[in-house]
This record gives C-alpha cells, structure tokens and sequence, in this order.
C-alpha cells in the first residue's frame, strides 16, 4: 500500500523511529498528544508566534495552551523565558522550528528532562535542519511535519507523525487505525488541485492562485488546508483523518526529489543573503557553528509590511505573510485560545514586520534577484 510505503520511506530518511501518515500536519499533532494521554486541564506550552491550527489540537483535547514569547532572530521560543512558564499541570512542551531554524533543542530537552515534560517538535518548517549535527525531529518523543502545499514539499495536503518512543508508537498506530478515510469526493479534488499545483504555480502566479485558492475553499469546492470552522476551538466532524494513497504516492516521489529539494534551498537562502547583504541590508543571524537550517522560507523584517504585500501580489512577487499575529492568520480569536494581547511582545512585533522570500525548488536565481529587487524598495525594519 502506497501509505505504508510512504511511511516508511519517511522513517528511513531520518533514519530514526516510526512514521505514521495522517490528513494533515495538525491531525498527526493531534494523534500524538492523544497518544501521551493529553486531557482536560492539562498544559501545553509553545511558542506565541505559530498558526491557531496548531493549537486546536491541544484545545480539542480540553488542554491550555501556554505561549513563551520568541527570541527575534530565529523566531524560535526564547528558552530563557521557558522554565517560567512551566507548572505542576505542564505536561508537553512543543519545540517549533520556525522558517526552518532549529531551536535550542539542548536547552529544551535540559529544562524538560528536569521538570519531567515531554518534548515534542513541530518540524511543519523545517526539513532536515540540523542542530549541532543532529536532525530536527529526532530530539523529542515524537515530531510531525505538514505536507500542505507551501511547506518543505507537498502533497497537496498531508501530515506526518515520527514517534521515537515505541510505546507512543504503539498508541498513534492503534489511532490512526481508528481515524476516518477521506472521502471520495476529497481524493478526487485533492487529485485535481495537485494537478493544477504542479501545472501552473510559479512564484509569479502565486499569489493569484492563493487567493483563488481562499475563494474556492469558501465556496467548498476545493480540499482547503483549513476552513472557517478551523477557527473555533472544537473539534468538528470529520478531522481526523487517514492519509489518502494519492498523497502517499505524491509524498514517496517528492521525498525522491528531497535531497535536491534541501540542496536548492541552502542555496537560495545564501543567495538572498549575499543579495540583500549588498544592498545593506540585515541579512539571517544565527550561530552557523551550531545550527545548519534548511529554510522553508527566508524571514526579512520591513517596516511597510501590508504595503509590501498589496504591491507584491500586483507584480507578481511571492511574498509571504506568516505569522500575520501571534496565531496566524489574523481572522483568529485569540481570546478562545487564552492569547491576551501583549503576552508575546517579541512575537507581535516580528507579526507586524515580517514578511517571507520563497526558497522552494520553482525559485531560481533570476526570481531571487527579483524579489530582493522587490523587497528592498522598502525600508528594513
Ligand atoms: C508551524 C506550523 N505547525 C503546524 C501546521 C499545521 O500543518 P497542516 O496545515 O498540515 O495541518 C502549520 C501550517 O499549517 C504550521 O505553520
């Protein structure tokens, strides 16, 4: 079965744990802290500058999520800020790496081991990104990844759980042997949208083909990675569920293509930073001799944020938007996911200044030029 086979080609490319296919990135979150037996009243703690669709999960399973504001050059949690946030309710703490950053995993798993919390990391952004060697996802008890269609390579949708622990293993496996099929109707428009994706999205119709995207979502006539319903803390009917074969096959030749995948997008974020350095501009920073990220985007920080990105979408420039605020997208009610404004300062202020540069394999060196071109008629933040 192409599933099978897709997790298992997973699993051997970390060459680490066991891997378990799911819908989507979140639905594979899910089935890990329901796994580790997370229930009502329980604490999760992540950093405050993610998407709301990962915090559902927790919701869905009655817990709290707890926010620690981020550090502003990686956009990862700030671990100094971290054992303060932690309580005898503490169960999880979730490591997101972000734009592909990896976190301080030695200061996580030291905090964790000495208050007995489980690490799990969320490696949505980051795709063979290396910490003092070692790969993101293989630190904590488990790890998911998204497959949704703008991060490290997609399936149209789709989601990942590695679990290192066997007896979690044991628990994810027996849940996704419970969560539901798609439907045929799904299969068949996730067929068609991965059909128009490899087509016709190029960075320069991206943005046209986004907000086709988003209209057609509302209407119902495509899969969307998140509906309106997403936006409310309660689980709605039919989320969890499987992975369909035709992502599975996406996903076993896209994880052919990896390695020049991660090659490609080494190289394009060097050359936004050689680019952006020549025109004066603050360029990525981080301690190379510790951590190797593989970007799954290239965070730049101006200060005419929604200009930039009104224009972009006019000159057919690939701008990104994430995080838009703390729980990206904007639309959420951050008051149903206990964010009170103020909670993060480092993370709203990174929501409010940064824009995205695409690295993926569609961007060549010309599209790089261009953006940068593009970019910094604006003003560094
Ligand atoms: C950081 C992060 N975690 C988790 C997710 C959830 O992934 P998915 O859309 O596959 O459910 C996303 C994106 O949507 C994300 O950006």
């Amino acid at each position: 079965m192409a599933t099978t086979k897709f997790e298992t080609d997973f699993a051997a490319f970390f060459d680490h744990g066991q891997a378990f296919a799911f819908w989507k990135g979140r639905v594979a979150m899910y089935a890990i802290l329901k796994g580790l037996g997370i229930k009502d009243g329980d604490e999760i703690i992540l950093p405050g500058y993610t998407c709301v669709m990962d915090i559902n999960p927790v919701k869905y399973l009655g817990a709290k999520p707890v926010y620690v504001d981020i550090e502003p050059c990686t956009f990862n949690m700030n671990t100094a800020l971290l054992e303060n946030k932690i309580t005898a309710k503490t169960k999880v703490i979730v490591a997101q790496h972000t734009y592909g950053y990896p976190c301080d995993m030695e200061a996580i798993m030291a905090i964790a081991a000495k208050n007995g919390i489980t690490v799990i990391e969320d490696c949505c952004l980051a795709l063979n990104s290396t910490y003092k060697g070692k790969t993101v996802g293989t630190f904590g008890k488990a790890a998911y990844f998204s497959f949704q269609w703008n991060k490290p390579f997609t399936t149209g949708l789709g989601g990942m759980a590695l679990v290192h622990d066997p007896e979690l293993a044991a628990k994810v496996k027996e849940l996704q042997a419970q969560a539901a099929h798609p439907s045929f109707k799904e299969k068949a428009m996730l067929a068609a949208q991965l059909a128009v994706y490899r087509t016709f999205i190029y960075p320069r119709t991206t943005a046209l083909a986004q907000s086709a995207f988003r209209m057609l979502t509302k209407k119902g006539a495509v899969v969307g990675s998140s509906s309106t319903a997403e936006f409310s803390p309660e689980i709605e009917e039919g989320f969890f569920k499987q992975m369909s074969c035709i992502q599975a096959r996406s996903g076993i030749s896209q994880l052919k293509k990896l390695p020049a995948n991660i090659e490609h997008r080494k190289q394009i974020a060097a050359l936004y930073d050689e680019l952006l350095k020549q025109k004066g501009w603050p360029t990525r920073k981080y301690d190379h001799s510790i951590i190797d990220p593989v970007m799954v985007r290239y965070p730049v920080r101006i200060k005419e944020k929604a200009k930039a990105l009104e224009a972009a979408a006019g000159a057919g420039i690939e701008l990104g938007s994430w995080f838009e605020c703390p729980l990206h997208p904007i639309e959420t009610p951050m008051d149903k996911y206990d964010y009170t404004p103020g909670m993060c300062p480092e993370a709203e202020k990174a929501s409010a200044e940064v824009v995205n540069l695409p690295c993926h394999p569609r961007v060549s060196r010309r599209v790089a030029i261009k953006t940068v071109e593009f970019i910094t008629q604006f003003t560094p933040a």
